[in-house]
């Protein structure tokens, strides 16, 4: 099986469960269900679930349903990029090739279905079918962390808004990826590990892959600013020069840059030595997050 096939079967089991717990678009009112429908199903890479089931995997190989509590990361994810879209944030046009939420369905609307998904996600693995009480509450508490003003992706966006056309610092820029994007990617595989129910070196080295793919993640999307059209990117590109966001590009340049996600590459696959081939899935999800075009 090669990772487009694992990407295949699993993004698909990822979209039919996003499918069955989003309400149907033709129930009451309708046009929240367009709009939560209209950006969960435009065509993300469904980078996150894939790594919640990747890392499931790699604790245990049989594992079933995860997808469920996966789905609770795109949920999270979906809301966080309607929202950073909207005029008082990026004031973006462009999103997953498609014109954004706010364009089609007005801000007010837009504001909405960005909470209606974070409401569902919590929702979802409140419900988790055939899942612990005790399993279901860390879920729950890890992505609320991860979602949140403490180091995770609210605060993240504070610091990005905040940080426009404030001088570019290292040190501000870490602590804005590693919270706006990062916290959420790392939140991603450890919701993997307590669902499969890792024990305690096996949460904490996939924290530790997490928190390097995360910061690799968030590298890579700056320079793909930079380098990749908006056609390629399905969103617009050159935004962050324009708007003096402080980026890896903008603190490092392009080229050391590139070695620094590659720098984060090599310590995530390493994170994962103890695992052997059932990490297999995690290390190519690594390579595929750091060589991707869009
Ligand atoms: C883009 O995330 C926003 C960031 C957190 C940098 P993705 O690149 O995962 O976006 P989709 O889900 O594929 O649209
Ligand atoms: C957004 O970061 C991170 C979120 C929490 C949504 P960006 O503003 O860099 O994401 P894009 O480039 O618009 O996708
Ligand atoms: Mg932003
Ligand atoms: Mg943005
Ligand atoms: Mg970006």
């Amino acid at each position: 099986m090669t990772l487009d096939d694992f990407i295949r079967d699993q993004a698909a089991l990822a979209d039919a469960a996003l499918n069955r717990w989003t309400p149907d678009a033709t129930i009451a009112p309708e046009t929240i269900h367009k709009a939560m429908r209209y950006s969960l199903f435009a065509g993300g890479k469904r980078i996150r679930p894939l790594l919640c089931i990747a890392a499931g995997k790699a604790v245990d190989p049989n594992v079933t349903g995860i997808e469920n509590a996966a789905i609770a990361l795109e949920l999270i994810h979906t809301y966080s990029l309607i929202h950073d879209d909207l005029p008082a944030l990026d004031n973006d046009d462009l999103r997953r090739g498609r014109p954004t939420n706010h364009k089609v369905f007005g801000d007010a609307m837009a504001i909405l279905a960005g909470d209606s998904l974070l409401t569902l996600a919590f929702e979802v693995l409140a419900k988790l079918p055939d899942t612990s009480d005790r399993t279901k509450v860390a879920l729950i508490a890890e992505l609320a962390t991860a979602s949140g003003t403490v180091g995770g992706m609210i605060g993240g966006q504070v610091h990005d808004i905040e940080g426009e056309r404030q001088k570019p610092t290292a040190e501000l820029l870490e602590r804005i990826h590693r919270a706006k994007t990062g916290a959420l990617l790392r939140a991603s595989v450890r919701m993997g590990a307590l669902y499969a129910g890792a024990t305690d070196a096996q949460y904490q080295a996939l924290s530790s892959f997490g928190e390097h793919v995360g910061l690799a993640f968030q590298i890579v999307d700056d320079i793909l600013d930079v380098e990749q059209s908006s056609e390629e990117l399905g969103k617009t590109a050159g935004k962050d020069q324009a708007q003096e966001k402080i980026t890896f590009p903008a603190v490092y340049g392009l080229a050391k840059s590139k070695e620094m996600a590659e720098a984060e590459r090599l310590a995530a696959h390493q994170a994962l030595d103890s695992f052997g081939d059932a990490a297999r899935w995690l290390r190519e999800i690594a390579d595929l997050v750091v060589h991707r075009k869009s």
